[in-house]
Formats: C-alpha cells, sequence, structure tokens
C-alpha cells in the first residue's frame, strides 16, 4: 500500500488541487491512498472557490475536501511527500526530519525542459486564471509522480540518502546522463543543496554540465581533483582565523592552524622558496600586497606590455621595481635576465608566475625563484588548484608582507580555500604532476601546430609553454567573432590583443588557447590535432548553424571520451 501526502501552506488550493487531480489519475485505485495538508493549515477549511471549480473543470471534485495541519502522524503514514514549492521540503523536514527521504518538490516531475521555475505559485486571492494555471503545473507533473511511486522506490536511483550527506561536493561528481537536461533532471547529487536552495543547484548543474560538454581552451582554466573541491567545500569555511598559525585572534584554530601549516610547507617544498603567504583570496590581492609592502607613492614599475606579451620598454624610467609575469606569453620568460637588469637600476625584481606557476612546479619552465625578490601566483590555473593566490619572498620581507595580506589589504583568511591549497600542492608534489605538465606543454605545440596548418598566424611561430595566441587576421575574422561562434560549437576560447594589433581592442584581431583543462581530462597530441580541425571547421563555417551543430556534436563526443577528474 503506498500512501501519496501532497502539501502546500493552508490546504485550501494547491494540495487539494492536487489531490483531486491524482485521485483522478488513479482512478481511486485501492493500493494508492492520497491525502493533502498544510504546513499553516487550519483545520476543517473547504477549498477555495477557484480551487473547486478548476478541480471540476477537470472531472473531480474537491469540494467535500476540509483542510487539516501537517502532523507526525501524516508524515509517518505516508510513503511519499509531495511539496508545492522548495520552502515547502524546507518546512516539512525540519519540522520532521524522519521525512527527509521520502519528501520531493513536485515540478521536479515536470517534463524535463517544461520550466526553470521550482515552485508552484502560490494563487490564493488571485484569479480563476492563476487557479488554471496552478492546476495545469500540477496536472503536468503528476503522471511522472505516479510511475515514481508506482516503482515502490523511496528514493530516486542514484540519489544519496539522508545520512550519506556530507558537506563533501562528492555528489557532483556524478555524470548526468547524456543529453539530460541538468535544470530539470531528476535528483541525483547536491541532494541538501536542491532541497534548500534549487535556483542556485541549477545553475551549478547546469555549469558542471556546460564544463563536462564543451572543450575548454581558456588558458586560465583548469579542472581540480575531487580532492581540492572537497577541501574548499569544508567546514573549514566557518572558521575565523585572523592572523597566521600559532598566532591568531580567536581561540579555537588548532585545526585551521594545521590546515595552513601544510599548505606553507608545501608549497616551500614545491616552489623553494623561503617565505609563503598562502592567505591572498587572488592573484591581484597577492600582487597588491607586494606593491604595498615595497612601495611608496610616486614609485615607477617598469612592466611587461600587455599586448606585446612581455616586450621591455621605457628604458629612461628608474623603476622601483620590475614586474614580469604575463597571462598571453607564450614563450620561456628568461628571469636571470631580467634580475640583471632590475640589478643595474636598483630595482627589485617581483615575478608575478600566475599562468606558469604548475609548469614550474612541474619542472617544465624555469623557476623564478632564485632570481626574484617576490613572486605570486594564483593557485587555479595550470597548478590545478582552488581560486585563490599566494605570495613567496626571501625571508627578510616575510614581516612586512604577512603585516601587509592580513590586516593590511584582507581580513580573515578563506580557511577553506587554503585547506584545498594545501591539497593542490600535495597534488603537485607527486611525480604524476610533471608528466601532467609535460603533456600540456606538447600539447600546446600540437594544438599550434594544428590550428597553424588551417592558414592561421600563431603568433611567435609556436609556444614553449602551456598557451599560443592566434592571429585571426589572415582570414579576416575578430576576436570576438571567434569567441562566439566557437562558443556557438562548444569550444571556449577568450578573445585576445596580439601585438602590434591593427584591430581595436574589443574586437581585437587575436585569440588565446591554452591546453591545462583538456590535458587533465587526459587529451593528448591526437585530439588536439583533432581539436584545431574542430575550431577551423568552426570558423570557416561561422554562418552556417548546421555546420556549427555538426562540430558541437563532434566536441561532445570528444569530451564524453574524456570525462572530468572524480
Ligand atoms: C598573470 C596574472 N596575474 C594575476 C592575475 C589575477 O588573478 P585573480 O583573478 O586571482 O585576481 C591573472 C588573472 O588572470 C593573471 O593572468
Amino acid at each position: 500500500m503506498k500512501n501519496v501526502l501532497f502539501v502546500c501552506t493552508g490546504n485550501i488550493c494547491r494540495s487539494p488541487i492536487a489531490e483531486g487531480l491524482f485521485r483522478r489519475l488513479t482512478g481511486n485505485r485501492k493500493d494508492i491512498e492520497v491525502a493533502s495538508a498544510g504546513v499553516h493549515a487550519v483545520r476543517g477549511q473547504p477549498p477555495s472557490l477557484y480551487a473547486v471549480e478548476v478541480c471540476a473543470q477537470e472531472g473531480t471534485n474537491i469540494s467535500d475536501l476540509r483542510s487539516q495541519p501537517l502532523t507526525g502522524v501524516l508524515v509517518d503514514q505516508a510513503t511519499h511527500i509531495f511539496a508545492m514549492t522548495g520552502a515547502h521540503v524546507e518546512t516539512i523536514q525540519t519540522l520532521f526530519p524522519q521525512s527527509a527521504e521520502k519528501t520531493f518538490l513536485l515540478r521536479e516531475f515536470e517534463e524535463p525542459g517544461t520550466t526553470v521555475w521550482r515552485d508552484v505559485p502560490d494563487p490564493i486571492g488571485l484569479g480563476r486564471e492563476v487557479y488554471e494555471d496552478c492546476a495545469s503545473i500540477i496536472k503536468n507533473a503528476l503522471p511522472s509522480v505516479l510511475a515514481f511511486v508506482e516503482q515502490g522506490e523511496l528514493v530516486r536511483p542514484g540519489a544519496p540518502r539522508s545520512s550519506e550527506i556530507s558537506y563533501s561536493m562528492d555528489h557532483l561528481s556524478r555524470q548526468f546522463e547524456p543529453g539530460s537536461n541538468a535544470s530539470t533532471s531528476a535528483p541525483c547529487y547536491g541532494e541538501v543543496l536542491r532541497r534548500v536552495d534549487p535556483e542556485i543547484f541549477d545553475a551549478i548543474a547546469a555549469e558542471e554540465k556546460r564544463q563536462r560538454e564543451n572543450i575548454e581552451l581558456i588558458a586560465s582554466e583548469n579542472f581540480t581533483s575531487r580532492a581540492v573541491m572537497e577541501a574548499q567545500g569544508s567546514v573549514m569555511t566557518n572558521k575565523y582565523a585572523e592572523g597566521y598559525p600559532r598566532k591568531r585572534w580567536y581561540g579555537g584554530c588548532e585545526n585551521v592552524d594545521t590546515a595552513e601549516q601544510l599548505a606553507i610547507d608545501r608549497a616551500k617544498r614545491l616552489f623553494g622558496c623561503e617565505h609563503v603567504n598562502v592567505q591572498p583570496h587572488s592573484g591581484a590581492q597577492a600582487n597588491m600586497a607586494v606593491y604595498f609592502s615595497m612601495l611608496k607613492p610616486g614609485d615607477k614599475i617598469l612592466a611587461m606590455n600587455l599586448a606585446h606579451g612581455g616586450h621591455l620598454t621605457h628604458e629612461e624610467v628608474r623603476p622601483a621595481m620590475i614586474t614580469a609575469g604575463a597571462s598571453a606569453y607564450p614563450r620561456i620568460i628568461d628571469f636571470p635576465r631580467l634580475r640583471q637588469i632590475a640589478d643595474s637600476v636598483g630595482a627589485i625584481l617581483f615575478i608575478d608566475m600566475a599562468h606558469i606557476a604548475g609548469l614550474v612546479a612541474g619542472g617544465q619552465h624555469p623557476s623564478p625563484m632564485p632570481h626574484a625578490q617576490f613572486v605570486t601566483t594564483t593557485t587555479h590555473k595550470s597548478l590545478r588548484g582552488p581560486r585563490g593566490g599566494i605570495v613567496m619572498c626571501e625571508e627578510k620581507f616575510a614581516k612586512q608582507i604577512d603585516a601587509t595580506v592580513f590586516p593590511g589589504v584582507q581580513g580573515g583568511p578563506l580557511m577553506h580555500v587554503i585547506a584545498a591549497k594545501a591539497v593542490c600542492f600535495h597534488e603537485a608534489l607527486q611525480p604524476q604532476f610533471r608528466d601532467y605538465q609535460r603533456q600540456v606543454v606538447t600539447n600546446a605545440k600540437a594544438l599550434a601546430a594544428g590550428i597553424g596548418k588551417h592558414g592561421y598566424r600563431i603568433v611567435s611561430g609556436g609556444t614553449d609553454n602551456h598557451l599560443m595566441l592566434v592571429d585571426l587576421r589572415p582570414k579576416e575574422i575578430n576576436g570576438k567573432e571567434a569567441q562566439e561562434v566557437l562558443d556557438r560549437a562548444g569550444i571556449t576560447v577568450n578573445k585576445n590583443g596580439i601585438p602590434f594589433d591593427t584591430y581595436p581592442i574589443f574586437k581585437p584581431g587575436g585569440i588565446r588557447v591554452g591546453t591545462p583543462a583538456v590535458t587533465t581530462r587526459g587529451m593528448k597530441e591526437e585530439e588536439m590535432l583533432e581539436i584545431s580541425d574542430l575550431i577551423a571547421e568552426a570558423l570557416q563555417n561561422r554562418t552556417d548553424e548546421a555546420v556549427l551543430n555538426r562540430v558541437r556534436d563532434k566536441v561532445r563526443d570528444l569530451t564524453r571520451r574524456f570525462p572530468l577528474p572524480s
């Protein structure tokens, strides 16, 4: 015997409509009992007039129903509870925790693709047409509800039981079925989030799908391991820990101290630095910490020209600091030479190795560490860790840097992110990380060769690292258009200015293409050539939607063969 309970607020509009329509659908079968209740219902109220009328129109009479509050007895009797809104689900589960595994949101049973809305809207006090809409939403979901109830499964296959729900993001590792619609598919992971905040759940699910299905060629992006995500999605987010390990302002910091000290020790081992501050929330903040520690207002900085990817100029300037580091420079940066130049003008050398940190850690690019007084990096690019930054420096600058990061430019550290940074450094210290970085560079060379073969100019003739700049002008396409066309084909790149660009900045002459993310998926040279063919096919046929769709299908085939890290 199944006992189905529909729940809304007052049990006079939505849930009696659901009860009536479900009775009609089941034909009053003896093996399924149906009832309805309200989380704030007053006992004994008749259904609202329009609710009765719209049900009558559907051939079912609910005028005899009377409202009842949701009680523990009703919850315990029910085998399945269907709530009208996410808020109802939350209330039911808060009041009756034992209901967690049998409570569902009604609209999740609508046909995939029907809607992005999760709640059956409350029609009370509104016109008849609103009741009609409401009845039609409920009616659409009921055949799946019935099928689900008939299955006899309390929990949908793949859905975690509440006892298994933890703070980890483990559920995110579950893959959707090919072709399923993430925003409306059955609950299969992140069960708690799904119930509490279905809109954010949907956005995350859709993003997971996008990352899984598309080819990611943005040079500054990567896919972290599940271990990194578990650390980042952990209880460490709850802890205030202003200060540094063993020197905190607040109590209860013994565990976050362990995490931060591990991150520090591992970063030192990974990069061979004397001092590291692992607290910067991002690369920009790490850089600000260096500037605010070392420069006075009015001091000059000599930096690499963005569009030229690092061409040193302005030699007449006597800078206090030389900053080097790039986001679109495909060649080895000569750190010893930069140090020589810095010393010759009495400047501090500061290297921002955000893009190449993974290559440095994996031995595929010379390290700036012995040459620069300050080195910063983000942790989320080729290093494949959580989104964040770190600052490294010689021991003699340690106090200044630490005081500038906190309390100078930041407040409490993000301890969950620092824990995830520690995991990232641990992974980067493993021998396989070197193999991964070697493949990143090999793949970049293969991709550059493949794209060049199709008649595009690779700036500087190739690449030594993880990225390349593609000059599209030989084919008279601008970077903005290329980015948009490739997006439609499921290939993600970013538009980028190129040295001596003749196109305007918002429609520049190039795109930047990088291989860290596709290499994380396990792709090799062969796939790089396949990708270069796909890029060329899409750009060549950029106004032909049918070709773009075909390319997109090939992209899907490729990404399906190379799953995201689990
Ligand atoms: C070389 C370089 N440094 C710093 C940053 C800034 O990092 P974040 O976005 O973490 O502030 C970037 C961003 O792409 C970068 O390319």
